[in-house]
């Protein structure tokens, strides 16, 4: 009885260990809704660096954690100003800051210093309901739980039906995969039960954010492991995807910079270049160093 006591007061006390820690990002008490459709988005002398490990995690979970430095300013000064309906395309070298910046947008992190601002309303004031209705996120892996594709998609939309369910496949052009799968809809995916491409995995998070319906996307596009025909697929599905909402895409194709209406340079936690791709070839700084390596073997689409 005694060691069965004594085990359970130190599951107690990790348990209200959890409990006690403190969210690094906060509700206002007087919170303000995000208007409920594509919004602008706004960074004013935006600075950040990330927690220190000490700060985000529980002492007694984590061993050897504390030899993680917080480190330095991994964003300096970054101010850009992103209208309504914009395509928006962050382009830059590996570990420049482009998911930090998206992660200050969806308020996974606040800033340090300066402000993030979405429809001209600071995160630090908005409402997190009113957020999460707002920002629909697609990133690099797609994720998605072991259960079947209507569970994987319908958590963004409970009350969707079946026929809207498949709108948004075609709409994502997945629905002849899922059509071809011997149990349809009910098909269970993920590590232990049917495997899917990357591609394919990121095109069914694709009509997940379609059944969202979010005024703000962000993205995190696959990096070139697409074939040619699944290339052409994800950038219908995306086409579809980004019409009349507000889109922050971390762009690694040719055709989405080319598309986009303004292309943000990041180097180094800064925002070094801005402008549209043809000016920013022009200009022969970052972006058509990066234009010339990155993305110039990739075929030219025809439409541009
Ligand atoms: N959770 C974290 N804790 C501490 N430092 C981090 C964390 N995530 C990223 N960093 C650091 O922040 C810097 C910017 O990282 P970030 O992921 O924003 O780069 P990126 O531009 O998205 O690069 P890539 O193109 O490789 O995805 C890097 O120096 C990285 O090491
Ligand atoms: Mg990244």
């Amino acid at each position: 009885m005694r060691v069965d006591v004594m085990t359970a007061l130190v599951s107690f006390e990790r348990v209200f260990e959890v409990l006690d820690l403190e969210p690094l990002v906060r509700e206002a008490p007087d919170p303000v809704d995000l208007p409920d459709q594509a919004v602008s988005v706004d960074l004013d002398d935006v600075t950040f660096r990330y927690p220190s490990a000490a700060e985000v995690s529980l002492a007694s979970l984590e061993q050897g954690a504390g030899d993680r430095l917080g480190g330095s300013d991994v964003l300096r000064g970054v101010t850009f100003h992103v209208g309504p309906g914009s395509l928006v395309a962050l382009v830059g070298p590996s570990g420049a800051g482009k998911t930090t910046i998206t992660s200050l947008v969806a308020r996974l992190y606040d800033p340090t210093s300066g402000t993030v601002r979405l429809g001209g309303v600071d995160l630090r004031e908005a409402s997190n309901r009113s957020l999460r209705e707002v920002v629909g996120m697609v990133t690099q892996e797609a994720q998605l739980f072991h259960d079947t594709i209507r569970a994987n998609l319908s958590y963004a939309r409970p009350e969707a039906t079946d026929a809207e369910l498949w709108e948004a496949l075609r709409a994502a052009q997945v629905a002849t995969l899922v059509e071809s799968l011997p149990e349809g809809l009910d098909t269970v995916v993920g590590d232990r039960g049917h495997r899917l491409s990357g591609g394919e995995k990121q095109r069914l998070a694709i009509a997940r954010l379609l059944l969202k319906g979010p005024g703000l996307v962000i993205l995190d596009e696959a990096t070139a492991h697409l074939d040619s025909e699944s290339e052409v697929a994800v950038q219908r599905a995306l086409d579809s995807a980004l019409a009349g909402r507000t889109a922050l895409v971390i762009a690694h194709r040719l055709s989405t910079v080319r598309g986009a209406d303004l292309i943000l340079v990041v180097d180094e936690g800064r925002i070094v270049e801005q402008g549209r791709h043809s000016e920013l070839l022009a200009a022969g700084g970052l972006y058509a160093e990066l234009y010339r390596t990155q993305f110039s073997e990739q075929p030219t689409p025809a439409a541009g």
